[in-house]
């Protein structure tokens, strides 16, 4: 394979199970909040046989570009925008859709990429943005942010315990150019050896900062139930902790309230991966799906 093949290859994780709770009957209209590098999509649309009442949303330009070459041809609409952005012209355009999936967080190009910054196993500039249209880089944060707001950042976004510590030895020895600088002065709040790099929460927090993540998803949530046509399914797959937590709450906020209830929950649990696809595609470890459908009223 070549290395742009390689870099432009995404496993999409949990596809069986997306599949069955999403249930995408032929004909059905589909919106992929995160249609990436199209695995998802493809599955769903091999389902639905209709491409021309499918969109697909990224903010990601190569991801854009790849989806564009995939379904070339087939009157699929591809939406180069954030996917609050998107919903927001699709809701003033009053279409509603049977399917809608999300499947949260960065691409397997996003981490392979150096030069796009995600990777604290790449040496890369401190970028990390999903739109590279946008001025906030992670270079930005580091570079500027005040120790105090850098600390918040860590501790509400990375869960880092020792966001004050690694806020002041990041402050201390600005400027930062690389992931691999900024990993070894994390490293430093943290002598000894652990399980995992003690830069990943870093370079969590500040990437989930950049591409201002969280309130993505918050304020997307109660807009793509309000999207679904009735009897319409969602899935939400989400990769870690605090996205979990929003795509529940907003579930809970969606199916309680007796008869002003507008979602049924289908997932009792979230599912999570086998061990046989986790195998596969370590990825999906962390993946936990959500799914829901909407109130026939
Ligand atoms: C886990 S990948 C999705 C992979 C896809 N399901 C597939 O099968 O190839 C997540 C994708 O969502 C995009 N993304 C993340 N947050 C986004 C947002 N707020 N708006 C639009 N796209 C977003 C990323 O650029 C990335 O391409």
């Amino acid at each position: 394979m070549h290395q742009k093949d390689q870099n432009n290859t995404h496993i999409p994780v949990l596809v069986e199970e997306a599949l069955q709770y999403l249930s995408p009957q032929k004909g059905d209209s589909y919106l992929d909040l995160t249609a990436g590098y199209g695995g998802h999509a493809e599955a769903v649309l091999e389902c639905t046989n209709n491409p021309r009442q499918a969109v697909l949303v990224d903010r990601d330009q190569n991801a854009v570009e790849n989806l564009e070459a995939k379904f070339k041809g087939r009157g699929i609409r591809v939406l180069n925008k954030d996917f609050l952005q998107a919903t927001q012209e699709l809701m003033a355009e009053a279409g509603k859709f049977d399917v809608i999936l999300a499947d949260l967080g960065v691409s397997s190009p996003h981490l392979n990429i150096a030069s796009r910054g995600f990777s604290l196993g790449a040496d890369g500039p401190l970028d990390m943005r999903m739109d590279q249209r946008q001025t906030l880089t992670a270079g930005v944060i580091i570079n500027t942010y005040p120790e105090a707001k850098l600390a918040e950042i860590l501790e509400r976004y990375g869960e880092e315990p020792k966001a004050r510590k690694v806020a002041k030895i990041i402050a201390a020895n600005r400027p930062v150019e690389t992931t691999t600088q900024l990993a070894h002065l994390v490293a430093r709040a943290w002598p000894g050896h652990s399980k995992v790099h003690p830069a990943t929460r870093t370079f969590q927090a500040i990437r989930i900062a950049v591409n201002d993540e969280l309130e993505q998803i918050r304020q997307g949530l109660p807009l793509w139930i309000d999207l679904l046509s009735p009897g319409g399914r969602i899935a939400i797959i989400s990769f870690h902790s605090l996205e979990d937590r929003l795509v529940k709450q907003a579930f809970l906020d969606a199916s309680g309230g007796g008869y002003d209830a507008t979602i049924q929950i289908l997932t009792k649990h979230p599912v999570t991966a086998g061990e046989q696809e986790i195998v596969f595609n370590p990825r999906a470890r962390s993946a936990k799906l959500r799914a829901a459908a909407k109130i026939n009223k």
